[in-house]
């Protein structure tokens, strides 16, 4: 069974053919009847064992695209809260004739280990602070929908990179595809390793970065996995690191803006910048749904 862990498993041509797949589904979303009959004997569960809007909607919806059933799943009205194990809760799904599982969890590794436990398709929809293939894969069509190549790109991403698994899913999928990436933001929330292990540069004024690149992927602040804060305060967080109209303005030069969602307003992306005229922070979403159409097309083993 093949699975959808995260892009570092992933190859250039793996990633190309992901892309250009999502590029045919997209093409399909433009029409009038948005459906297509490809996944019409299979069915798909959504376990999000984490909150989550954009993610959740969007895998469901390109689950009903597709004409898969779907199933959703949500770990706070389950028996997980009468203490039912992971394992469990998916082979007592599994039973019921499941074929694929997507899955969003706290736990970093937890997809990895039901891949290795179950017999289905795994696609993970956010693990802790590991990875969140898809968002990386929905960020990488985004980018070059807009500027047609990731190759030769300068891509700043900046914010809170040490609890961001979006931050680490781009990192794989940009240096993979040719695109220069620089890591910007506070010491705190920058792991020390990352610039030998990861190959990209770090650069903490964040004006600097800003200079130097096409897009900037602005990350939320993840205050619930800081178990105290890394920094002073919001408000000073904003001054010294959020994203203004003021600062894009200074750079002489136009900028993409991009953000994953949930944007913390005020604190990393100021509102006149989000809906500002350069953010593609909602053609990102609508993006992910042909992304996640691709996705779990390419797994269901019905292009083979
Ligand atoms: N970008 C993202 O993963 O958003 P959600 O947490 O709402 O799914």
């Amino acid at each position: 069974t093949r699975h959808l862990l995260g892009i570092k498993d992933l190859t250039r041509e793996d990633i190309e053919l992901i892309l250009s797949t999502a590029q045919q589904f997209k093409e399909v979303l433009q029409r009038p009847v948005k459906k297509v009959p490809s996944l019409r004997d299979v069915t798909v569960v959504n376990l999000f064992f984490e909150n989550s809007t954009r993610t959740r909607m969007s895998f469901e919806l390109a689950e009903k695209r597709l004409s898969a059933d779907t199933l959703n799943f949500s770990a706070s009205a389950s028996s997980v809260k009468k203490g039912e194990t992971l394992l469990d809760t998916v082979n007592n799904i599994l039973s019921m004739k499941v074929d694929m599982v997507v899955m969003r969890h706290s736990a970093s590794g937890a997809p990895h280990f039901l891949a290795r436990h179950i017999n289905a398709a795994v696609i993970n929809a956010g693990d802790g602070i590991n990875e969140h293939p898809t968002q990386a894969l929905l960020d990488a069509y985004s980018m070059m929908e807009k500027f047609g190549s990731l190759q030769g790109l300068k891509v700043a991403i900046l914010g809170d990179i040490m609890h961001s698994r979006v931050a680490l899913s781009n990192i794989y999928l940009l240096t993979k595809m040719g695109a220069e990436v620089t890591i910007a933001g506070p010491p705190t929330l920058i792991p020390k390793y990352i610039e030998e292990a990861l190959n990209v540069r770090v650069e903490y004024h964040i004006k600097k970065a800003l200079q130097w690149c096409d897009v900037a992927n602005v990350l939320r602040i993840q205050l619930e996995r800081q178990n105290q804060p890394l920094f002073s305060s919001l408000r000073e967080y904003n001054l010294v690191y959020g994203i203004s109209r003021s600062v894009l303005d200074s750079l002489g030069k136009e900028i993409v803006i991009m953000h994953p969602g949930p944007i913390n307003r005020g604190v990393e992306l100021d509102s006149d910048v989000a809906d500002g005229p350069y953010s593609i922070i909602l053609n990102q979403v609508e993006n992910g749904v042909a992304v996640r159409m691709a996705c779990l097309y390419l797994l269901s083993g019905k292009n083979d």
